[in-house]
């Protein structure tokens, strides 16, 4: 197989704190192997467009602590096609690139799972989504700070909600897993969470409501995928049910996915980052390394993307006997 000379790195999909401290790795350990690296601008669609950069030590200092990512992301219907996949492919020739790290996702390690079966270029994967719905890996890049983003959030909607003898739907992302919800139901003492993994929890509310008549105020934290509706829509439900009492919505949206990375995501996101440029000059292609049990390991996309990762039963059952 012929040496790589040539790297380069690019974030894809929804962005999340810690993408910036994995490009710094990326970057630096590329430079250590001296590699020349390359940042390809917003994802799959720089790719398309020729949007290639040279990246040196310097341009990834004083990113650690960015939230964001400096190389921009995007969602790219065209790479989806084989026409848009072979733009890309000729641009990644044009630039001399001899191998890539993407930065995302199942959707962005689909795309680079499809890309590299057709063409002879290859891809390691660094998973970095805040949902942390990624099989293979225990945490994903970005998961930490969102929760921490959710659980301070939650603290100060108590405190409104205990002065205002107030019920509170909280609606946060996660998209079709529960990963947020749960860990931030256990982290901020939720009267209860509702997650797609589960269906009709919606029954229980009237349940939880009547079942302690003197507390007045409650959170009920919902996960965005919750097949019985978001925090609006189970809010306007319960309003019809309980006219008599004060009952809001508050949708977290994107605050969950800005900010400064935690300690946790930026450790994280640097071992993944050094482990991710190994695993290509070590002649691996087409795998995630991911982390697993504190330690890096490395499993083909094929299986990342196939295997469905949710919310253990184990943590559901710390969840239920935990919120009321
Ligand atoms: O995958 C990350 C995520 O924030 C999900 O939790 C959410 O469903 C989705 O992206 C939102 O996407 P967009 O930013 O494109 O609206």
């Amino acid at each position: 197989m012929a040496r790589i000379k040539r790297l380069a790195v690019f974030t894809s999909g929804g962005d999340a704190p810690g993408m910036n401290a994995a490009i710094r790795a990326v970057v630096r350990t590329g430079l250590s192997y001296d590699l020349e690296v390359f940042g390809i601008l917003r994802g799959y669609k720089g790719m398309i467009n020729n949007d290639f950069i040279p990246l040196y030590s310097k341009s990834v200092g004083h990113i650690i602590q960015q939230g964001g990512t400096i190389l921009r992301t995007a969602r790219c219907a065209e790479f989806r096609t084989e026409e848009g996949r072979k733009k890309a492919y000729e641009n990644l020739k044009k630039n001399k690139i001899d191998a890539v790290i993407v930065i995302g996702g199942d959707g962005s390690f689909s795309g680079a799972g499809i890309f590299s079966a057709e063409y002879d270029i290859p891809f390691v994967g660094i998973p970095g989504t805040i949902d942390n719905d990624m099989y293979g890996t225990d945490f994903t890049i970005g998961f930490d700070t969102a929760l921490n983003t959710v659980t301070e959030a939650i603290d100060r909607i108590k405190d409104t909600a205990t002065s205002h003898d107030r019920i509170f739907f909280v609606e946060v992302m996660g998209r079709d897993a529960g990963f947020i919800a749960v860990r931030a139901g256990i982290a901020t003492g939720a009267e209860g969470v509702l997650i797609p993994e589960i269906d009709n929890q919606e029954k229980l509310l009237t349940h939880f409501i009547k079942k302690n008549p003197h507390k007045k105020s409650h959170i009920f934290i919902v996960a965005e995928g919750n097949k019985g509706g978001g925090a609006v829509v189970l809010t306007e439900a319960m309003k019809k049910e309980f006219p008599e009492l004060s009952i809001r919505a508050t949708v977290l949206g994107h605050t969950q996915r800005g900010g400064s990375p935690t300690a946790f995501d930026r450790f994280l996101a640097s071992r993944l980052g050094v482990a991710a440029v190994d695993a290509l000059m070590d002649n691996q292609r087409s795998v995630m390394v991911g982390y697993k049990n504190h330690e890096v390991i490395h499993m083909p996309f094929n299986k990342t993307i196939k295997g469905a990762r949710t919310v253990s039963a184990d943590l559901i059952r710390v969840s239920d006997i935990l919120t009321t």
